[in-house]
């Protein structure tokens, strides 16, 4: 019987995702650009290539490999989105907002460069993902494209992950309600797991009614991620974490752990897996990476 080594594929994955970071975030300029300062292009890469765990991008390959597409447009789509993340990840370390010194293990881009440098990093993070989710590798219809393009910026804009980034930091020491923070948490850190999972079943030209049970799905772990993000400020040591922890309750952030306490919380992240593990039922097998993958998000500890 062949066994399949989850750990290995995993691995593969990430090894792909990080070589098609590697060639966008090259030192040469593309067709269309004037040169790439090449300072700025090494804070991009030092918060891009700095050993992320690639969840993002493995859900938006995991999805569109459950409705049969697995070639290298899919692995484009998933490094625009991890893009985004590593620039929302420069942008909420800064002074300004989290202030923090360590993250995935190394210093902070500010830390390692300067503030504004890393401003300017997170920025050409955030548009460089605009320019590698229109390649059209990533889908052979420019219609889907656009439409990958446009959801992308409402799941990373105003009304997503910069907005609940907004909400984050008016709610620091402030009072909030389970449903102010199910909210902002669905922005900031819920949408662009949301996208990844509706961007595989776009990429994979799947029936509508799973590309809205593959959001759903997104949805429900995106929740769970943040939930498990927030257990481990409170119980993992930074070596584990790769970032600073017991920092939320300090600066008051408003989370559902502060508010419920930790048991609580460990019941609704099991809530949580029960739904995740019935949204894929309907793929049986098909579908075990992907619920792997919502098993290591509600009980992850890095
Ligand atoms: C951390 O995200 C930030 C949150 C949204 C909570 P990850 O835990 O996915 O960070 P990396 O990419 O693996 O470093
Ligand atoms: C960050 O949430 C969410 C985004 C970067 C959008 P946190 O501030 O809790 O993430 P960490 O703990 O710094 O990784
Ligand atoms: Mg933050
Ligand atoms: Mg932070
Ligand atoms: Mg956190």
């Amino acid at each position: 019987m062949v066994t399949f080594d989850l750990k290995q594929h995993l691995a593969a994955r990430t090894e792909s995702v990080e070589a098609v970071l590697d060639r966008a975030l090259s030192g040469t300029a593309s067709r269309g650009e004037t040169a790439r300062p090449p300072r700025l292009v090494a804070a991009m890469r030092h918060g891009a290539l700095n050993g992320g765990k690639r969840l993002r991008p493995i859900l938006v390959w995991e999805t569109a490999s459950l409705f049969g597409r697995s070639d290298d447009g899919v692995v484009r789509a998933a490094c625009a989105l991890e893009l985004i993340h590593c620039y929302s990840l420069v942008h909420d370390d800064l002074p300004a907002m989290d202030d923090d010194d360590l993250r995935r293990g190394q210093p902070t881009v500010h830390k390692a460069f300067d503030e504004a440098t890393a401003i300017l990093a997170g920025d050409a993070l955030l548009t460089l993902a605009f320019d590698v989710i229109a390649e059209d590798a990533v889908h052979h219809d420019a219609a889907i494209r656009l439409r990958l393009s446009r959801d992308l910026a409402r799941a990373a804009g105003v009304g997503g992950m910069a907005g609940g980034q907004m909400l984050d930091l008016e709610s620091e020491h402030r009072p909030r309600t389970e449903a102010d923070i199910r909210l902002l948490q669905s922005m900031k850190t819920g949408a662009l797991l949301r996208y990844a999972c509706r961007a595989g079943a776009l990429l994979a030209d799947a029936p509508t009614a799973d590309v809205d049970r593959l959001t759903r799905f997104g949805e429900v772990i995106g929740l769970a991620f943040q939930l498990a993000d927030d257990l481990l400020d409170v119980e993992a040591s930074p070596e584990a974490a790769g970032k600073a922890t017991g920092k939320d309750a300090d600066a008051g952030k408003a989370t559902l752990v502060g508010l419920w306490g930790v048991e609580k919380t460990r019941g609704e992240l099991a809530r949580l897996r029960e739904e995740a593990a019935a949204l894929l039922a309907p793929y049986g097998d098909r579908a075990d990476i992907l619920g792997a993958l919502a098993g290591f998000i509600v009980s992850r500890t890095s």
